[in-house]
């Protein structure tokens, strides 16, 4: 799989920060609310998770920007151009994989590539070689699809995307069926791309890999996002944990709940589990520490944890499910 960095093809520009925009947009199938008043702004050049747990409503809400479903409601631009008004002029510049990439199996991987830059612009075919070499399967261009593996099939996806030099990828799950070296591929892949401008937007129902993978990130849940931003900006309004072992978790525990500092701790497995507001200074650790040595209580080790996306994602959720 190589790096190098390429130029992008001009898009017909449209002045737009956002890769993606949407308001209100709403789909129903019967009485069901798929994707319910989505405002999505993903900004461009940036790897963007679209995270949610299975049912929330991703593959429709990407079903919806191409156009492959109608919306009940809302409207929606890609790269800066109205959908589906401009639809065309939209999608020459998008590539993207919903559920899994389907081949023909009994042609080779170049065989479905050169099939596929038929239908686009000429320049297309003339990127068959580059995209299998990026995509790390050039060596295997002349295999039959019904030999790859899944990995192998993900990245002729990928491969697949990149005839058309999108700007913007959409990726429905792409770590699905992915094995963990398949997994980091694909990471890479993914950033790699945005390093060279492009913006990818992926839906993921894995927290770790979203975390791993994206700058920002939409969480969904039941069709509705709940939040959205920077992971950076986002996990800043979380808590801070401060695990803590020490000769007298129940002493330090009284010790740390009635002082003035009024912290938030529960004892698990012998551990002592502060938590403090995200935007307490570090100095409250230094607190911590003094109260419980004064209070004679030995402490073995103090760390601070900072709060994962998945700690977040469930401190969201449980808030949530506080409300209903
Ligand atoms: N074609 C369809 N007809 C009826 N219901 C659908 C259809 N596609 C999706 N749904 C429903 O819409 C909801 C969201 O599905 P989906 O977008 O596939 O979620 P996700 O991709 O997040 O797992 C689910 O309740 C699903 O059953
Ligand atoms: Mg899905």
């Amino acid at each position: 799989m190589t790096n190098t960095v390429t130029t992008l093809t001009p898009a017909v520009t449209a002045q737009s920060p956002w890769a993606v925009e949407t308001h209100g947009l709403t789909k129903k199938f019967g009485g069901r609310t798929a994707v319910n008043g989505v405002d999505l702004l993903v900004p461009r050049g940036c790897a963007f998770g679209y995270l949610g747990p299975n049912g929330a409503g991703k593959t429709t809400l990407i079903r919806v920007l191409l156009g492959l479903t109608h919306a009940d409601a809302g409207t929606m631009r890609l790269l800066g151009h109205d959908v589906p008004a401009q639809r065309d002029i939209a999608l020459a510049r998008v590539g993207a994989i919903v559920d899994e990439p389907r081949f023909h199996q009994h042609l080779t991987g170049r065989q479905n590539l050169e099939i596929l830059a038929a239908a686009r612009e000429p320049a297309a075919t003339q990127r068959i070689d580059g995209a299998l070499d990026r995509v790390g399967i050039l060596h295997r261009d002349n295999d039959r699809v019904s030999k790859y593996s899944m990995g192998m099939r993900q990245r002729l996806g990928v491969a697949a995307c990149l005839l058309g030099d999108p700007h913007l990828l959409i990726l429905d799950e792409p770590m699905n069926g992915l094995d963990p070296g398949g997994m980091v591929d694909m990471r890479e892949m993914i950033t790699s791309l945005v390093a060279e401008g492009r913006t990818v937007v992926l839906s993921s129902h894995l927290l770790d890999e979203i975390e791993r993978t994206c700058d920002a990130v939409a969480i969904v849940d039941q069709g509705r996002i709940i939040r959205q931003g920077p992971i950076t900006e986002l996990l800043a309004g979380s808590s801070l944990e401060v695990e803590i072992e020490c000769d007298a978790p129940e002493r330090a525990l009284f010790l740390l709940t009635s002082g003035p500092l009024g912290a938030k701790a529960s004892v698990i497995d012998d551990h002592l589990l502060v938590t403090l507001a995200a935007d307490t200074s570090r100095d409250a650790v230094a607190e911590i520490n003094r109260i419980l040595v004064t209070g004679d209580v030995a402490v073995y080790r103090l760390q601070e944890n900072h709060a994962s996306l998945e700690k977040w994602f469930l401190e969201v959720t449980s808030r949530l499910g506080d409300q209903q």
